[in-house]
């Protein structure tokens, strides 16, 4: 059985090395995965009015997505030591409607930044959330991309072989998990 994964980053850059890791993944996959990343960029800011009068399409479609997945995978920004707007919004709406599409899923965690920390901190904060979302975040390996500007080619290609082995065990980690095969 293909074990389905969903990625998602907080990053709306054209540009973004989030979005870039994401891509990379693809290429690096575990055999009997797939990985679709989800487009994040329409999903409104979360206000309760709006969810009172009716959830728009676009958030309906997309806990559908998270809902059917097997696992996710997100490569989060940090903006001033934590997770950008953009991804809290969208777990928000996930954790909605009396059906939280997080709860149970395993989840791996990578990071990008240029800084020397690599988005650590970003990730220690949405480690917190996981918990009320009941997401289940794998503990290791720990992916954080430092420098990304230095790991990434001007097509957005991830070109530092470490950061792609680290990618891979990361992947393969989601899976034995989502198969109910955790590693050491
Ligand atoms: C509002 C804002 C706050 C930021 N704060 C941090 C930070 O706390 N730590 C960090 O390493 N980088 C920080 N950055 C820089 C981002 O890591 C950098 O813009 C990165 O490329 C964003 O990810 P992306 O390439 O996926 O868009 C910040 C950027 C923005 C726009």
């Amino acid at each position: 059985m293909t074990i389905k994964i969903v990625g998602l980053t907080g990053s709306l850059r054209r540009g973004s090395f989030n979005m870039a890791s994401l891509r990379a993944a693809q290429e690096l996959l575990p055999e009997g995965a797939s990985l679709e990343i989800l487009d994040v960029s329409a999903i409104p800011f979360f206000n309760e009015d709006v969810e009172k009068e009716g959830v728009p399409q676009v958030v309906v479609d997309f806990k559908a997505q998270v809902k059917t997945a097997d696992a996710i995978l997100i490569a989060t920004p940090e903006y001033n030591y934590s997770i950008p707007p953009v991804l809290k919004n969208a777990l928000d709406w996930g954790s909605r409607g009396g059906d939280n599409s997080w709860s149970g899923k395993p989840l791996a965690i990578m990071s990008a930044s240029p800084g020397l920390l690599g988005g650590a901190r970003a990730q220690y904060h949405l480690r917190q959330v996981c918990v009320i979302l009941n997401l289940q975040p794998l503990n290791k390996p720990e992916v954080f991309i430092m420098s990304a500007h230095t790991k990434f080619d001007a097509e957005g290609r991830l070109t530092d072989d470490y950061t792609r082995k680290a990618i891979s065990k990361l992947l393969q980690a989601l899976v034995d998990q989502a198969q109910g095969r955790p590693q050491d």
